[in-house]
């Protein structure tokens, strides 16, 4: 049963995911919907209030999770989500949230790829929290093709990248969002819950014949080094410990592989009661982006 008087807070809210996640919420008549910022200034159009909020200056934590029932976590693409999670998850406490649904990574329980069990070890800080959760692990971004960590991944039909021949499971943010507003309209229904995301595998040979068919032209994979990987990101700014993480695994996945990296689920569908996106839509939508 919803609450009507509930509280919603996104944090994350001015980026790829956070942004999906409000805007399937905002305009719920059942919900006050707020989003989180480190600078509140510069995100005047999401179309709720926005508090301010940054997971490094503890002081504002307090001020922000003020009157807030459900809360969405999501961190960055740092090691420092793990500090910020704990200072988010501790304050929640205190503040009386009832429901926190986080954003976390792919993997089973006994995954072994490093970032993956950091998002792990979050989850379980928020299980020991005592406070009602849902936990989501989606599989690897259909986004990550409009770029990622500064990398332009397609340019004039040829996609590079850095997992060889892998096999991946992929989601669409848009899907990660509309599973995490199911959830935080209605969270009793979803306690204690662990959504595996993942709908569609693929490699990047199976997605460059996606984007040739969608697209009308000739479109390739070229598979690169990781190792070219790690120096693009780092120059771009991108966190160390992270992203020597996501370039271990990409050695992993170029070589031997990691097992259940194409596992797909049908959580999606259970959640939502909707077909996902497929990877033919995501490239349909961001057609503009990708033609040359
Ligand atoms: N890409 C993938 O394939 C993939 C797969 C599985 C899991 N993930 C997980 O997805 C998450 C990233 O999601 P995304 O791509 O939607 O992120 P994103 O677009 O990079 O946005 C990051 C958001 O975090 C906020 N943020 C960053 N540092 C903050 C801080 N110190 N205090 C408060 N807010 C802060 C930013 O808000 P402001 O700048 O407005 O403050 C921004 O809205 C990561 O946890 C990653 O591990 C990614």
């Amino acid at each position: 049963m919803t609450n009507s008087t509930s509280s919603v807070l996104i944090t994350g809210a001015t980026g790829q995911v956070g942004r999906e996640v409000l805007a399937s919420l905002r305009g719920e008549p059942d919900l006050t919907v707020m989003a989180a910022s480190r600078n509140p200034d510069h995100a005047g159009d999401l179309g709720v209030p926005v508090v301010l909020l940054d997971y490094d200056k503890t002081t504002t934590i307090a001020p922000a999770l003020d009157g807030v029932d459900r809360l969405f976590i999501l961190t960055g693409y740092t090691v420092d989500m793990l500090r910020q999670s704990k200072s988010l998850v501790d304050q929640a406490v205190k503040s009386g949230v009832s429901h926190i649904v986080h954003l976390g990574a792919c993997g089973a329980d006994d995954t072994d790829v490093a970032h993956y069990g950091w998002h792990q070890f979050v989850e379980r800080y928020i299980a020991a929290s005592g406070i009602a959760y849902t936990h989501l692990r989606p599989e690897i971004f259909m986004q990550n093709l409009l770029g990622y960590g500064g990398i332009d991944v397609v340019q004039n039909g040829v996609i590079r990248y850095y997992v060889g021949n892998a096999r991946w499971s992929w989601i669409d943010g848009v899907d990660i969002a509309q599973v995490a507003a199911a959830v935080l309209r209605d969270p009793a229904e979803h306690a204690g819950k662990t959504y595996r995301l993942g709908t569609e595998a693929k490699t990047y040979d199976e997605v460059a014949d996606v984007f040739t068919q969608v697209i009308g032209r000739p479109f390739r994979y070229e598979a690169r080094p990781p190792s070219e990987f790690l120096e693009i990101v780092l120059s771009a700014g991108g966190e160390p410990a992270y992203m020597d993480c996501v370039y271990q695994s990409f050695e992993r996945l170029s070589g031997q592989g990691i097992p259940g990296s194409d596992e797909i689920f049908n959580d999606f569908t259970r959640v939502t009661g909707r077909s996902p996106h497929t990877f033919a839509d995501f490239v349909q939508r961001h057609a503009e982006r990708f033609a040359y």
